[in-house]
């Protein structure tokens, strides 16, 4: 379990074992789009404002992951306690 915080709408939300950052933030109230859910297309590709991501995508490149400016958050997670999305 981790936290998501949400910069622009303010707020948090903590994603469960068994749920994606991407249900996690639909819970919180946030309409955010995806097509996937597979880490394969881009549609929910998220800007990452802090915090260290687990990259479970098929999209970013080893360059953009290792930067950690953004995430798709139907598949990918924190690799740190919180995390800080531009949502
Ligand atoms: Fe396709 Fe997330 S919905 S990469």
């Amino acid at each position: 379990t981790f936290e998501v915080e949400l910069a622009r709408t303010g707020g948090s939300v903590s994603v469960g074992a068994e749920e994606t950052v991407l249900d996690a933030v639909r819970r919180a109230g946030v309409d955010h789009p995806s097509s996937c859910e597979m880490g394969i297309c881009g549609t929910c590709e998220t800007r990452v404002v802090s915090g260290e991501i687990d990259h479970r995508d098929n999209l970013l490149t080893e360059a953009e992951k290792a930067k950690g400016d953004c995430m798709m958050i139907c598949v990918s997670r924190a690799n740190c306690p919180k995390i800080v999305l531009d949502l």
